[in-house]
């Protein structure tokens, strides 16, 4: 891995602070391998990641590269309104995580069951009267509440009903890290140099200039009919959205701006599909091992190709 660190500018603890399906943890390696050289070489000014889920690639880059600002954002609200409090209000977040951790804890599993569906729903009774295009300081509950779910869920998945309510069952664990105080400080820290917002990727159009670097993770196109994870929210990612993103990457590419597609490779199931290396003609596309594991029942996780779409 080439590292270029600047003191000033980088803030090296804050790692990704929730489960995520589709997390980009294991690959970090790889995707570090292509990433642009002018990043490499501290000429990038702005680094964009508009479908950021659970931020393990914008977590790398402000650990090891020298960025002036961020901007991350997803279309999923409740993600986007936890990004926010922590900027915000860390320390509310903290004190409540602390005291929902201890009570969970001192729980025996049937306790811990219970708490879990009071909890939850609790937050799915509250979505109602949340506004999720206006900060208040009750979003800092809510950003708790998300955090504890995610830790003690079923596989960390977040995953919504059509009506928007949170309904993935309890998990058993044995001690979740349910608060990493010293983590969630780090975050909120670098989350101060940091624009977020909840939206469509194509709104971050008005940031791109040649001094920056965008990363899109969109939603995998499913491998096959019965794979499709694409429940992190209410909105769909088919493939008229994925070659609409093709279409945003050919309009940014004219820009100057530097960037990164990562994808589900269909060559896994079927090596006669080639969507995206006809989509992304011209670039560079590069295939990369991943362990993957976003089968709901948790046994499909094999070594299959993910794809790397590069303009550098
Ligand atoms: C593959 S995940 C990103 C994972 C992320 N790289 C990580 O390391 O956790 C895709 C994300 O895209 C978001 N998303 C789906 N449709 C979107 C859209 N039209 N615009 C922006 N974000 C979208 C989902 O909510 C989800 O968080």
């Amino acid at each position: 891995m080439t590292i270029a660190i600047d003191p000033n500018t980088t803030t090296p603890t804050a790692k990704p602070f929730l489960k995520w399906a589709g997390g980009k943890r294991q690959l970090l390696d790889r995707i570090d391998q292509f990433l642009p050289t002018a990043l490499k070489q501290g000429e990038i000014e702005r680094y964009i990641e508009p479908f950021v889920g659970s931020g393990a690639v914008f977590f790398h880059i402000a650990a090891h590269y020298s960025v002036k600002e961020f901007a991350i954002a997803d279309v999923n609200c409740e993600l986007v309104l936890t990004y926010k409090s922590l900027q915000k209000d860390v320390e509310s977040i903290v004190s409540q995580l602390l005291a929902m951790k201890s009570k969970y804890l001192s729980l025996d599993e049937q306790g811990r069951k219970d708490y879990f569906f009071e909890v939850r729903s609790q937050f799915n009774r509250k979505r109602r009267s949340i506004d999720f295009s206006q900060y208040s300081t009750t979003w800092s509950d809510r950003a708790a509440e998300i955090l504890f779910l995610n830790r003690t869920c079923f596989n960390g998945l977040f995953r919504v009903n059509s009506k928007g309510e949170f309904n993935v069952p309890p998990g058993r664990y044995k001690n979740p890290k349910i608060c990493d105080p010293d983590n969630l400080r780090a975050v909120s820290q670098l989350l101060q140099r940091t624009t977020i917002y909840c939206g469509d990727f194509s709104e971050c159009e008005t940031w791109v200039d040649d001094r920056t670097f965008v990363y899109f993770d969109p939603p995998y196109r499913p491998l096959n009919p019965t794979s499709n994870f694409t429940a992190y929210s209410r909105q769909a990612f088919g493939d008229r959205e994925q070659l609409q993103l093709r279409d945003f990457f050919r309009k940014l590419d004219r820009t100057g701006a530097k960037l990164m597609l990562s994808n589900s490779d269909p060559k896994n199931e079927d090596p006669d599909d080639n969507f995206f290396d006809t989509a992304y003609q011209g670039y560079r596309i590069e295939r990369v091992k991943a362990n993957r594991n976003i089968n709901s029942k948790g046994h499909k996780r094999s070594a299959i190709d993910e794809i790397l779409i590069v303009n550098d």
